[in-house]
């Protein structure tokens, strides 16, 4: 059944899965809700942002040194040592950034190990890479933002690389500097691209979603307890702090690197600038073409399920059971006993049968596997236990 994934790999998550359920009980089972772990931390980050926002000043002045200077570093210098718990928001800003990462990686290492991606779920996998590449970016400007020395290197090692690319490069520079140089304007600039980003994925997530019938977004209140108090020992443990005021004038070349979100400025400084794109492009567009062979691959092409319209009742159970909405209950055609009768989307079935076993009536059949066989492989099976 797995069988692109070594089948070990399926057996030692499945059996690590069955352990914690032991442990947890399988409404506490976080393995449960690995989908719903980022979409929390989303929340968290747009609650924290919010809180940042309202003290936060897109300016990079620095010509003079007083105590009335105001700009960037110094409106986050004010966040995190004057303002009443601006330094628990700052943190758990920080921290619920590096822990959605860690759990897209696992939501998507999950969905790949367990054979959930491919065929009619390419969707949901190709969003998932572009919202995991949304929320990479979204970091990034966040590390411009606080203005420190990291936060100058870094805008100049992004406006290198993108003046770099062939025929878009220039525009793009000016895009993201927005101007020639480095100015007030290209902090408000970052500003928008990390809020307006943040917000677009809220949109990315709608096409995330929109196939699934009840996908699971919210983890128990328990479970969410547990994520902020894990952030929060984070926040008292390893407080943070910024680097120094950037100078424009200055030419700081190292930094201190956040894993999560900076490792491509790694990439950027020990490899070509050319090769560094090819790189990176490359890799996406690989990693979002991943569940592609199986569209084609597929030995059972998938065949969509057909309703036996003499024996609908229109109960409208096979419809509430459809995973991907592919079955919509319309007036029944006049005449009938029955006020409704289940049509299915051909384009949205998956082929999955959930509907067979949810008809209560045998009025709705996959063309290869027929009501009457589905229940005699059940029944086989049960057997052999
Ligand atoms: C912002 C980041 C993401 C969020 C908040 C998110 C959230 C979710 C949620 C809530 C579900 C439903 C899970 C369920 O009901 O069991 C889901 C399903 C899915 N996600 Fe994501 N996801 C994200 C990124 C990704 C990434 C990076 C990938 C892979 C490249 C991915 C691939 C999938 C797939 C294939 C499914 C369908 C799984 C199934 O049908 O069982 N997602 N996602
Ligand atoms: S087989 Fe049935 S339950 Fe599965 S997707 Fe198609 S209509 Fe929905
Ligand atoms: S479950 Fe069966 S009887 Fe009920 S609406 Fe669906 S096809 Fe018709």
């Amino acid at each position: 059944m797995y069988s692109s994934i070594p089948k070990g790999m399926t057996d030692l998550t499945l059996a690590i899965e069955k352990a914690t359920n032991a442990v947890l009980t399988n409404k506490y089972n976080p393995f449960y809700y690995h989908g719903a772990l980022p979409q929390f931390y989303l929340w968290v980050l747009f609650l924290s942002g919010l809180l940042l926002f309202a003290y936060y000043i897109p300016t990079i002045d620095n010509a003079y040194f007083s105590e009335n200077l105001v700009n960037a570093w110094t409106s986050v210098d004010y966040i995190t040592d004057t303002l009443p718990f601006g330094a628990v928001v700052r943190g758990i800003h920080r921290y619920a950034g590096d822990a959605m990462v860690i759990t897209i990686v696992l939501h998507a290492l999950r969905v790949w190990i367990t054979d959930r991606y491919r065929q009619y779920r390419w969707t949901q996998w190709v969003t998932g890479i572009v919202l995991l590449l949304m929320v990479l970016f979204i970091g990034q400007t966040g590390y411009y933002l606080v203005w420190d020395e990291r936060s100058l290197v870094l805008t100049r090692m992004t406006s290198s690389a993108l003046e770099a690319l062939p025929f878009v490069g220039p525009g793009l520079k000016a895009w993201f500097l927005n101007g020639a140089a480095i100015t007030n304007l290209t902090l408000s600039n970052f500003l928008f691209i990390h809020i307006g980003l943040s917000f677009s994925l809220l949109f990315g997530l709608w096409l995330h979603y929109v196939r699934m019938t009840r996908p699971v977004i919210t983890p128990p209140p328990a479970i969410n307890y547990i994520l902020v108090a894990v952030l929060l020992v984070f926040v008292f443990l390893l407080p943070i702090t910024s680097g120094k005021m950037a100078d424009i004038n200055a030419q700081p070349t190292s930094f201190e690197i956040d894993w999560f979100f900076l490792w491509p400025y790694w990439l950027l400084a020990h490899m070509d600038t050319t090769m560094y794109w090819v790189l990176m492009i490359g890799g996406s567009v690989a990693l979002c073409l991943v569940p592609f062979p199986s569209l084609y691959k597929a030995a059972h092409p998938v065949e969509a399920a057909e309703v036996v319209l003499n024996k609908c009742t229109g109960c409208s159970f096979c419809s509430k059971d459809c995973p991907y909405q592919a079955i919509e209950m319309v007036p029944a055609p006049a005449g009938s006993r029955f006020k409704l009768l289940a049509t299915v989307k051909a384009y949205r079935c998956s082929g999955c049968g959930v509907c067979v076993g949810a008809c209560a009536f045998d009025a709705i059949d996959l063309p290869n596997l027929l009501d009457t066989d589905v229940t005699a492989k059940i029944k086989a099976l049960a057997e052999t236990k």
